[in-house]
């Protein structure tokens, strides 16, 4: 079924003076949306279309011959999932059940930070940083390009665009710099502790 564009979830200016009105015109009006009105020509008129993009994305990925459609599928969504896990005033330590685990798993929030900046910064060329739930165990993974969770059976919780689009308006080089502001002052952790919710209920 067609995709729909998601409005942003704040208004265009509410993540300055991190993120910029600018970037997130561009980030979301432009890219995003390209993604999403790509993904939507190309199912028109096929069987995708009577399909959740989920399971279009599962579906035909590793598929070469379907590469650009899964490109354009987990863009259009990992761009909708993005939006949602950043918030103005976000950042800090998550609280109750999720911290509980990210203690559990990684042995500390500020391992498990640690571990999310370095997947961040070691992601050659573009990408996704990602804290998923694979079997019952947090992880922290990086994807490249429009790489998405959903195709190794893992549950997505947090993921940070590590693509150039994402802050190069704001930071230029410096994607270290854009990552520890995305922790500290960006995260939304009422929604990654909601997907943590639903993934374990
Ligand atoms: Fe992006």
């Amino acid at each position: 079924m067609a995709y729909t564009l998601p409005a942003l979830p704040y208004d265009y200016t509410a993540l300055e003076p991190h993120i910029s009105k600018q970037t997130l015109e561009f980030h979301h009006d432009k890219h995003h949306a390209g993604y999403v009105s790509k993904y939507n020509d190309a199912i028109q008129g096929t069987d995708y279309d009577n399909q959740a993009i989920e399971d279009v994305i599962k579906a035909i990925a590793g598929d070469a011959s379907k590469a650009g459609l899964f490109n354009n599928a987990a863009q259009a969504w990992n761009h909708s999932f993005y939006w949602n896990c950043i918030k103005p005033n976000g950042g800090g330590e998550p609280t109750g059940a999720l911290a509980a685990k990210i203690s559990a798993d990684f042995g500390s929030y500020d391992a498990f930070k640690t571990e999310f900046l370095a997947a961040g910064g070691a992601q050659f060329g573009s990408g996704w940083a990602w804290l998923v739930l694979d079997n019952g165990t947090l992880k922290v993974t990086k994807t490249g390009n429009a790489g998405n969770p959903l195709t190794e059976g893992q549950v997505p919780l947090l993921t940070m665009d590590v693509w150039e689009h994402a802050y190069y308006l704001d930071y230029q080089n410096r994607r270290p710099d854009y990552a520890k502001t995305f922790v500290e002052s960006l995260i939304n952790w009422d929604f990654v502790a909601e997907q943590f919710a639903k993934a374990t209920a």
